[in-house]
């Protein structure tokens, strides 16, 4: 089973017998301190013969090099001499993870001619070593061999990996690490939720998770059924009548800052599994919708990081959680279902659930805390894939400092954005014959459509959505995931807020 790195940070010295050694170079070679270890000679005579300038990313090995107690030497590109940008570091530490394969201790140096490598730059290579090891394989009972194929063992669980990052500044490195594993571990919560399969994690068992946060400080609370009932969450419920799963919404609360000062939001769609309900979808595929909860993932792990790294703000997140299935008592298309707000909606088409969902969830968000605005989040649409791909997530938003706000959190993370109009020419091809409004419109521009449908049920509240269809679930692998599912949001929302709304 993959194990997490442990991590440490040390001044530069001698790395312990049978190590791997991870040395970065720039374009102008290694630092002074790199250059007096004792191998790196070894390693730059083959600088040459592999063509390695250090260009970023590129790597070089020597395996067993004679004449030291070290079991490979690697060099790793870090560019040019004028430096990397935070992302850089993160990305730097994913590519030099995949050197690592079954060394028990690493040792980097980060010591790089005419580049200053702070704490903080050390934290971010450490940070993607932590996500570039994450793997979802908990129920791989077989062991790997060499071939990456899996005998008939029984899989023991691998050695942790012992990392130690040399550098000017360890202490510097250990605090902003700190911060940094805090978000991490929010990403890799998101991960591991949505890699979950949908006959372990339902609705229910996705509430029990998050009131695992409360160990960290955050307050949680869960409404069932009968309560939603209550508050008039027809369109929610609607979804959920299919299913003998039940639903939930969770709603989180943590309290970093000021007594006195309105909470930000955020709402995740949490369909734990979406088969389409009676406008049930095609069998090719439809085992990604076990992945159809990732806003709410992405929710929840925000949390956590904001919680674990103490946050300075009022933060609120609520996921609704509900399974969209098909049995004798799911909901029909033509049903009319009335929701929170006293809107009534006609579902035409039961697959288009997510909107359901949120519709409720922001409406008692905006109606119970007036947050000084609301993000959700949401696996929405396949059409936002058609429009952007998987490298940027859609945004809808009816407030331009917020998406302006988010946007440079984008490009801060990768986690990148692009934002998609909205407009009333969209927004009456919602209205219905039968009821205040319907849950699709006509065949084109199916994420703006969505997008109108949510700001429905928004009012003047500062609001944006986004549609993360394309980068939460499938994801290309990249320097930083291998796993299915990327965790996207966490890093992104938590950037903006540590940009924008704290202190
Ligand atoms: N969960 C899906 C959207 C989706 C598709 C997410 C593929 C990730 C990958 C959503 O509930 C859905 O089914 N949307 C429909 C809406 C349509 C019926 C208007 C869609 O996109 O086809
Ligand atoms: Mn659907
Ligand atoms: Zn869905």
């Amino acid at each position: 089973m993959t194990s997490r790195p442990s991590i440490a940070f040390a001044k530069f010295a001698a790395p312990k017998k049978g190590s791997v050694f991870v040395l970065a170079a720039n374009d102008g070679g290694l630092g002074d301190a790199a250059k007096a270890c004792d191998p790196a000679k070894t390693l730059e005579r083959a600088f040459p013969v592999a063509d390695f300038s250090g260009k970023f990313a590129g790597l070089v090995e020597v395996l067993a090099p004679e004449g030291t107690s070290l079991d490979r030497l690697v060099a790793v590109g870090a560019g040019k001499v004028s430096g990397l940008d935070d992302h850089a570091w993160l990305k730097l530490g994913g590519t030099i993870t995949t050197s690592f394969r079954k060394a028990t201790e690493v040792a980097v140096v980060l010591d790089l001619p005419g580049a200053d490598v702070g704490g903080s730059q050390a934290a971010q290579l450490a940070a993607g070593i932590l996500l570039r090891s994450y793997a979802f394989d908990k129920y791989k009972t077989k062991k790997e061999n060499g071939d990456g194929q899996r005998d008939g063992n029984k899989a023991e669980p691998k050695k942790p990996v012992k990392v130690t990052i040399h550098t000017t500044d360890p202490g510097a490195a250990k605090k902003a690490f700190a911060d940094e594993v805090a978000v991490i571990d929010g990403v890799l919560l998101a991960r591991d939720l949505v890699n979950e399969p949908a006959n372990i994690l339902g609705p229910v068992e996705f509430a029990a998770r998050v009131n695992e946060l409360e160990a960290l400080g955050v307050t949680v609370e869960i409404l069932v059924e009968k309560e939603m009932k209550k508050l008039g969450m027809g369109a929610l419920l609607g979804v959920a009548q299919g299913s003998p799963r039940g639903a939930r919404l969770a709603i989180m609360r943590w309290n970093g800052g000021k007594a006195k000062d309105s909470p930000i939001a955020f709402v995740g769609k949490g369909v734990t599994f979406d088969t389409g309900g009676n406008s049930i979808k095609t069998a090719s595929g439809m085992e990604d919708m076990k992945g159809d909860m990732g806003g709410a993932a992405a929710v929840t792990g925000l949390m956590h990081a904001l919680a674990a790294r103490k946050a300075k703000a009022n933060v609120v997140g609520i996921v609704g959680l509900v399974e969209n299935a098909v049995d004798g008592h799911a909901q029909r298309p033509g049903d009319i279902v009335t929701s929170m707000s006293g809107q009534t909606i006609e579902v035409l088409n039961t697959d288009a659930e997510g909107r359901l969902v949120l519709a409720d969830a922001l409406w008692y968000c905006n109606d119970r805390f007036q947050p000084k605005f609301m993000v959700n989040l949401a696996t929405l649409t396949g059409a936002i894939m058609v429009a952007l791909g998987q490298h940027y997530a859609g945004l809808f938003s009816n407030n331009d400092e917020l998406a302006n706000r988010l946007t440079s959190a984008g490009q801060a993370t990768q986690e990148r954005v692009w934002r998609m109009p909205l407009g009333t020419e969209y927004d009456k091809l919602i209205d219905s014959k039968n009821a205040d409004m319907k849950n699709i419109g006509g065949r084109y521009g199916g994420a703006i459509i969505a997008a109108q449908f949510l700001q429905r049920f928004v009012k003047d509240t500062p609001w944006a959505h986004l549609d993360i269809a394309g980068t939460a679930i499938g994801a290309p692998s990249s320097e930083i995931n291998q796993s299915w599912a990327s965790g996207f949001g966490v890093r992104l929302l938590d950037r903006l807020v540590r940009d924008n709304y704290e202190g």
